[in-house]
C-alpha cells in the first residue's frame, strides 16, 4: 500500500460512499483505512511519546479518567498502531456515552424529569445516534424519540406515531426543548435552535430572510431599519423562523387549536398569531428556500456548512476545550470535512480527530 498517499487521495477514494445516503455503503470508521492515512503520511512528525500523551488527554475527555497503567503500556510498545486499537475501545465504552451524556446535557442545558416532562429526550437522541453511529443529521430530522435507556418511545409532543412522522424535526420538536424555551413571538425557541445547532447568535449573517415589506409592523417595529439596534438586521431571520414554531402550543405540544392557556403570546401577553410577524400571504424563508413547516427549516439547517461546521467545532471543542464558537483549528479543518464525507458518524469523527497528528501533537505539549 502506498502510505504516503495522503489526505486527498483518501477524501476521493470515499466521495461516492459517503454520497450514498441510504448509509449502506458508507464504511464504518473500523473498516476505513485511510482514515490513519494521515497519522501514517506523517508518522516521522509523532513520536510513541507524543501517542502516551495524547493518550491521557483522549481518556480523561472521552472515558472521564485516567488512562489505566494496561493501555499506557500498550501504547508505549505498540506506538500508533495500540493508540488507534485504545481509542477504538473508547468509542465502545459505556463511559464515552456517559461523557456524551454530560456534554448534551450542557448544550441543551437540560436535564431530569419535571411536571411530566423528560428533560433528556433531547440528549437521548444525541445518544441514539453516537452509539449507533448514525447519520448526526438526525438530530434535527429524526422522527422518533428515545427514553433514557436509548429504547424507542412514543414522542411527547406528538399526540401519535404517524402524527411525529408527519411533523416531528427530531430534537427540537421534543416537549422537553419546546417547553423550556417557550417565550414570547417565539423568537427564544429560533435563538435556542440556532446557538445550539449552528453555534451561532443572532443576527444570522448568511441569511437575507425576508425583505422589509414581508415583515409585519402591527404589533412591533421588526420591519425597522432606521432605529437602534435595526430590529430588521435579525428580525428578518427570526420571523419566518418563529412562525414555524406556532404549530407547537407553549406546552411543546403539537397543537394546531390551542386553549387560552396553551396558544403563544406576544411580550405583553396578549395572544400572538403568525400575522405578528409576518404580513399576508407571506411564506417563510430559509436562504430564499420557502418553508412550509418547521420539519422544512430543520432539514435545510441539518444539510447546511452551517451544522456541518458546528458540529465539528462542538466534538473537537469538547476534545481540546475550546468554545462551542470557536471555529475548529485550520489544522484539523480536514476532520471537519471528512465530517460530512462519512456521512455524520461521530464515532468516525472523534477517530479522525484523535488519531490525527495535529490533535497528538496538541494534545503532547
Ligand atoms: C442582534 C439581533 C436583534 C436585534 C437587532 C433585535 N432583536 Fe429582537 N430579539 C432577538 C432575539 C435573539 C430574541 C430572542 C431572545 C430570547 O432568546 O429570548 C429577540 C426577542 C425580541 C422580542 C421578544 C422579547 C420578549 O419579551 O420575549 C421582541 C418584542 C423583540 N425582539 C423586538 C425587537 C425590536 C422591536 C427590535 C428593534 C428595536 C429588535 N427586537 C432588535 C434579536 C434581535
Amino acid at each position: 500500500m502506498l502510505l504516503l498517499a495522503g489526505c486527498s487521495a483518501g477524501f476521493d477514494s470515499r466521495l461516492p460512499a459517503s454520497q450514498d445516503l441510504s448509509g449502506q455503503s458508507v464504511k464504518s470508521y473500523f473498516q476505513i483505512v485511510s482514515s490513519s492515512n494521515w497519522s501514517r503520511s506523517s508518522e516521522t512528525a509523532v513520536s510513541t511519546g507524543d501517542y502516551v500523551k495524547a493518550l491521557r488527554v483522549a481518556s480523561l475527555k472521552m472515558m472521564g479518567r485516567d488512562p489505566l497503567l494496561a493501555e499506557i503500556s500498550q501504547v508505549s510498545t505498540g506506538g500508533r498502531d495500540a493508540y488507534e486499537k485504545v481509542i477504538r475501545s473508547y468509542l465502545e465504552a459505556p463511559e464515552f456515552l456517559d461523557q456524551m451524556r454530560k456534554y448534551f446535557q450542557g448544550v441543551f442545558e437540560m436535564s431530569g424529569n419535571s411536571g411530566g416532562i423528560n428533560y433528556d429526550e433531547p440528549t437521548n437522541l444525541a445518544l441514539y445516534l453516537i452509539k449507533n453511529n448514525l447519520d448526526f443529521r438526525d438530530i434535527l430530522k429524526s422522527t422518533h424519540c428515545y427514553d433514557n435507556n436509548l429504547n424507542e418511545m412514543s414522542c411527547s409532543s406528538f399526540a401519535s406515531a404517524s402524527e411525529a412522522a408527519q411533523h416531528a424535526a427530531g430534537a427540537i420538536t421534543t416537549k422537553a426543548f419546546l417547553q423550556k424555551w417557550s417565550a414570547s413571538f417565539n423568537f427564544r425557541r429560533v435563538a435556542r435552535t440556532f446557538k445550539v445547532f449552528a453555534c451561532k447568535e443572532y443576527p444570522d449573517m448568511d441569511d437575507p430572510g425576508l425583505d422589509v415589506d414581508q415583515i409585519s409592523d402591527t404589533v412591533k417595529t421588526f420591519n425597522c431599519t432606521n432605529c437602534q439596534p435595526a430590529c430588521y438586521s435579525c428580525h428578518r431571520d427570526l420571523n419566518p423562523r418563529a412562525a414555524l414554531f406556532y404549530k407547537f402550543d407553549v406546552n411543546g405540544v403539537f397543537n394546531l387549536n390551542p386553549t387560552a392557556a396553551e396558544v403563544t403570546k406576544t411580550d405583553t401577553g396578549a395572544v400572538s398569531t403568525v400575522a405578528d410577524l409576518l404580513k399576508d400571504g407571506v411564506t417563510p424563508v430559509y436562504h430564499g428556500k420557502p418553508l412550509s413547516e418547521l420539519k422544512d427549516y430543520a432539514h435545510y439547517l441539518a444539510d447546511s456548512r452551517h451544522f456541518r461546521n458546528c458540529m465539528a467545532q462542538r466534538f473537537s471543542g469538547f476534545m481540546l476545550g475550546t468554545s462551542e464558537f470557536s471555529p475548529i483549528p485550520g489544522d484539523l479543518q480536514a476532520v471537519r470535512d471528512q465530517l460530512s464525507w462519512n456521512g455524520f458518524k461521530i464515532k468516525d469523527f472523534f477517530f479522525d480527530l484523535v488519531t490525527h497528528p495535529a490533535f497528538i501533537k496538541r494534545s503532547s505539549q
